[in-house]
């Protein structure tokens, strides 16, 4: 009996999800959506779990968050898994991170390439283990052909150091010639990011009531729409990311002008 309802419970809410997907769809929904997934420690801890459960409950939430902006047409989902600044955090808790897009890739792969997804990722490749980066590399060469979302998982980035590697850059092609100074100008920089391919992101989201960048995309995040929400990432949940996108909709950007 209580199977059934709780079936029947699953069905409305699916049933409503669909309708808030078609309403939310009338008008426009933001191209590239980034998010801070941040509060598994503390999710975790309001439990008394170990910390490494709060990222494992929080992988689940990638999985029903990337299929949402999936269906609602979102180009470009960008997902901050791992800092360059978290490598402080005690070596079980990295190692486990590690294991993370192992773990993810190894449950939802097929389900990803079956939806047209595309796994992209930036971030230091040469100082994550090499499980990590084969995993990931896998999954990009998999759904290289999909055409629908692009999932870019932001692995070991950090904008101050993407920023800094991008000048040397620019200045390395400058001496040797292929860039002249005076062609320098903010669509070219950007190109030099880790970010050449995409759209700078319309929508910001952070969870966890933190309201701080923590060293994400400093440069792209010039004209984003920031939304916060005190829910913990592994709480978070479709009607929350709904929530945002409505948000964002009823504002007004302006970008300097009237
Ligand atoms: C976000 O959750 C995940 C990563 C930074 C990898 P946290 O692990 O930062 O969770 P809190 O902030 O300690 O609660
Ligand atoms: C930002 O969260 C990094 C990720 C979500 C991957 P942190 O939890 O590391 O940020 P701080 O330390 O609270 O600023
Ligand atoms: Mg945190």
């Amino acid at each position: 009996m209580l199977d059934k309802r709780k079936f029947w419970k699953k069905q409305d809410e699916s049933y409503e999800l669909q309708d808030q997907i078609i309403s939310i769809k009338k008008q426009p929904v933001p191209s590239h959506i980034a998010i801070i997934m941040d509060g598994n420690g503390r999710w975790a801890k309001k439990r008394a779990l170990p910390r490494i459960a709060g990222h494992h409950e929080g992988m689940k939430v990638v999985r029903k968050i990337t299929k949402l902006a999936n269906e609602l047409g979102v180009k470009t989902l960008t997902l901050y898994a791992f800092s360059t600044e978290n490598w402080k955090r005690p070596k079980m808790e990295v190692d486990y991170l590690m294991k993370l897009p192992e773990e993810f890739l190894g449950s939802f792969l097929p389900e990803l390439i079956e939806e047209n997804v595309r796994v992209e990722m930036m971030g230091y490749r040469d100082s994550l283990p090499s499980h990590t980066v084969n995993a990931v590399e896998k999954a990009m060469r998999d759904t290289q052909n999909n055409n629908g979302l692009v999932l870019n998982f932001a692995l070991n980035y950090g904008s101050r150091s993407e920023i800094l590697d991008a000048v040397k850059s620019v200045l390395n092609d400058c001496k040797s010639g292929i860039l002249n100074e005076n062609e320098l100008n903010e669509e070219v920089f950007s190109s030099y990011l880790m970010t050449s391919k995409h759209e700078d992101p319309d929508l910001l989201i952070r969870t966890s009531g933190e309201i701080r960048l923590s060293n994400f995309m400093l440069w792209q995040l010039a004209y984003t729409e920031f939304w916060f929400t005190e829910v913990l990432w592994p709480d978070f949940s479709e009607k929350h990311l709904i929530e945002a996108v409505r948000e964002f909709q009823n504002r007004q950007r302006r970008f300097g002008g009237v």
